[in-house]
């Protein structure tokens, strides 16, 4: 890994991001693209090696969702177009995710972005498995080579993004549901008021007051909040205000006063599960997405399956938000299939509604170079 001089603000980096790769955006225009904001030293290396267009790849790879947007991915280049995906043990999340499950749905959506991104460049990915167990540091083999070039909106993969207010309660067109769900066979819709939505609701609740008695979820959270900006530039991963959507006055209260023991105070858990109770109120119901089992390759299907979906949803203007306590917690977790009698395994459960405005993405990402390592 190569490191990086990291010397901006998340704005900017949100601008230089959506100017950069989407210059019809004009939002920011007024801020000059300069690449050396955007990347660190070590972009040029990286480049030098693998060369311009996979480095970007990579970068189209990152834009990928992750719990706590931990950015668990590493990508090891042993050649230009020999590419080894594994996981950083510094960035898995042992108390909500202790068998490593949401780690690797989270490299199956980095997957399905890399491969969008390399089949648009006229490559061909070649994929080979290399492990069946969540916790091993090498997961997968890429071989890139050379195919048809396929054609795909990328700036989708830059305008993605989590959303989590502004949903309304209008159950979703039977038409949308059609399209999102594509050919998934283990992609089911609970519209709002429907009994499995009530559940789910409720479920949601419980597990997240549930969940925040656990200190060590909270201290764990805790590790994973950029609060300052100062953070957040230091980082590029993680949980910022902006992410969590405690913007204005609040935004600025906390980013000034708030740090990691705010976290495990009484006031911040209550207001977790007073935030879930206005979510889960807000919404167009809900939409489950399992595997057929939880082997390592049936769950980076399952990424996969998920971030095609999370794609095309802003073209509908559907706003996603994966939320994951019932599936982190027991009870919860075993309950989920007897009552919505799910023959598959739950893997996303996700509160979808139209929204009126999709604002663009704000959550930060780790540049290229940081998330790659060179083998000499
Ligand atoms: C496996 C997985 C689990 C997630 N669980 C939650 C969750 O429980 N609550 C939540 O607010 N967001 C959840 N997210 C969304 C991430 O926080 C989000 O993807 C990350 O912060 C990056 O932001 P972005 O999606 O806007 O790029 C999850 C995402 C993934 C891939």
């Amino acid at each position: 890994m190569v490191a990086s001089r990291r010397t901006f603000l998340i704005r900017s980096v949100q601008c230089v991001l959506a100017a950069g790769f989407f210059p019809g955006l004009s939002a920011c225009a007024e801020r000059p693209v300069r690449e050396q904001d955007l990347t660190g030293d070590g972009y040029g290396e990286l480049v030098d090696v693998i060369g311009r267009q996979r480095a970007e790849i990579i970068r189209y790879a990152s834009l990928a969702p992750s719990g706590h947007n931990v950015q668990p991915w590493i990508v090891t280049i042993k050649s230009a177009d020999n590419w080894i995906i594994g996981s950083a043990e510094d960035r898995w999340l042992n108390e909500v995710d202790p068998r490593n499950r949401e780690l690797v749905l989270s490299i199956g959506a980095f997957l399905e972005n890399l491969v969008i991104a390399a089949q648009a460049n006229g490559f061909k990915v070649n994929i080979r498995t290399l492990a069946d167990n969540p916790f091993d540091p090498e997961l997968l083999s890429l071989e890139l080579v050379n195919g048809k070039r396929i054609d795909y909106p990328l700036e989708r993969l830059i305008e993605r993004r989590t959303l989590r207010t502004g949903f309304r309660n209008e159950e979703l067109d039977p038409m949308d549901i059609v399209y999102l769900k594509d050919s998934d066979d283990n992609f089911f819709y609970y519209p709002p008021a429907s009994a499995g939505a009530e559940w789910l609701d409720k479920a949601t609740i419980a597990a997240t007051e549930y969940q925040v008695t656990r200190d060590n979820v909270q201290k764990e959270l805790a590790r994973w909040i950029r609060w300052s900006d100062a953070d957040a530039a230091r980082y590029r991963n993680g949980l910022t205000p902006e992410a969590m959507d405690i913007t204005g006055l609040a935004g600025w209260y906390v980013k000034n006063f708030y740090g990691e023991s705010d976290v495990l105070g009484q006031d911040f858990r209550k207001a977790t599960v007073e935030r879930a109770k206005g979510q889960v109120a807000q919404s167009g119901g809900w939409v489950v997405i399992g595997s057929e089992n939880e082997s390592l390759s049936a769950l980076l299907e399952t990424g996969r399956r998920f971030e095609r979906m999370f794609l095309k949803a802003k073209s509908r203007s559907v706003g996603v938000h994966p939320i994951s306590q019932v599936l982190e917690e027991r009870p919860w977790v075993e309950d989920i299939r007897k009552v919505l009698e799910l023959e598959c395994k739950p893997q996303f459960l996700l509160r979808v509604g139209y929204t009126r405005e999709y604002p663009l993405p704000v959550s930060l990402r780790m540049p290229p170079e940081e998330i790659s390592y060179i083998l000499q």
